[in-house]
């Protein structure tokens, strides 16, 4: 066992066009440990949400190794792929995907009606709990238009963490919002990586990056480390 929450080895992924394979990943290595906070900078087209739908159990590599929580995800079912989705992986995304005509606490409660652990009985605490925890308690009768985009993408954090996940995959979560709710956003995201959640950035924002433990580059399907001094520069 090690304490790496997501190790990748050797990772390939090629889409078919009609111009031929096109090779999207390339070779990726990546280990990242339980509780860290980590961000994936490149321009677009890169890789990058392609290597995010592979981390979060959404699509598959054509080769290479994916370990998640110490397990070989290529010896499991699309039953097992399920479960641990729903277990350990929250999502947050640029355009936030809420569903327009549900309220806040209604979308809380799609993810805990796939999650067969969760007593349907539960499910307003869970709701109260999250909607706190994103300073929200008085939105939930809110339809998503009724919010400003900072108040909707902090809802759909609260989606994210509903099912109380270990991991938060999340791609350009500020690239909708202006400077100053992107800084609120970015403040939420530390404070649950401080209490121990593991946090992976996609963004094209170095101000974001800025707020990671560690920072790589996506460079045409190539992962690569930003060092120290290049981080520095960079951010
Ligand atoms: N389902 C697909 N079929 C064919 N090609 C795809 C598919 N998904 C992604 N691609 C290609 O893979 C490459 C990488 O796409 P990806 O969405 O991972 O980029 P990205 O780094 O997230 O870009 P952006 O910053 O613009 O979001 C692109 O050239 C894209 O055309
Ligand atoms: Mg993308």
């Amino acid at each position: 066992m090690t304490n790496n929450v997501i190790s990748l080895t050797g990772l390939n992924k090629s889409f078919q066009h009609h111009s031929g394979d096109n090779s999207v990943l390339k070779q990726i290595s990546l280990q990242i440990k339980t509780g860290e906070m980590i961000a994936i900078l490149g321009a677009s087209g890169s890789g990058k949400s392609t290597l995010l739908s592979i981390l979060g159990l959404l699509d598959v590599a054509d080769t290479g190794s994916y370990q998640l929580c110490n397990q070989d995800v290529s010896a499991l079912s699309a039953y097992q792929l399920s479960q641990l989705r729903n277990q350990h992986i929250g999502w947050v995304f640029q355009n936030f995907n809420l569903i327009a005509d549900m309220t806040v606490a209604e979308n809380l409660a799609v993810p805990l009606r796939f999650n067969p652990a969760i007593k349907a009985t539960q499910y307003s605490e869970r709701i109260n709990d999250v909607l706190a925890k994103v300073g929200l308690s008085d939105r939930a009768s809110f339809y998503p238009d009724q919010l400003s985009g900072g108040q909707q993408q902090r809802v759909a954090i609260a989606r994210a963490l509903i099912c109380q996940p270990d991991i938060l995959l999340c791609d350009e979560p500020t690239g909708n919002l202006d400077s100053n709710n992107a800084a609120k956003i970015m403040t939420l995201l530390g404070d649950l990586h401080i209490e121990g959640k593991t946090v992976l950035i996609i963004t094209h924002d170095n101000t974001v990056a800025a707020c990671c433990q560690k920072a790589y580059k996506m460079h045409d399907g190539e992962l690569s480390p930003l060092e120290d001094e290049e981080y520095r520069r960079v951010v």
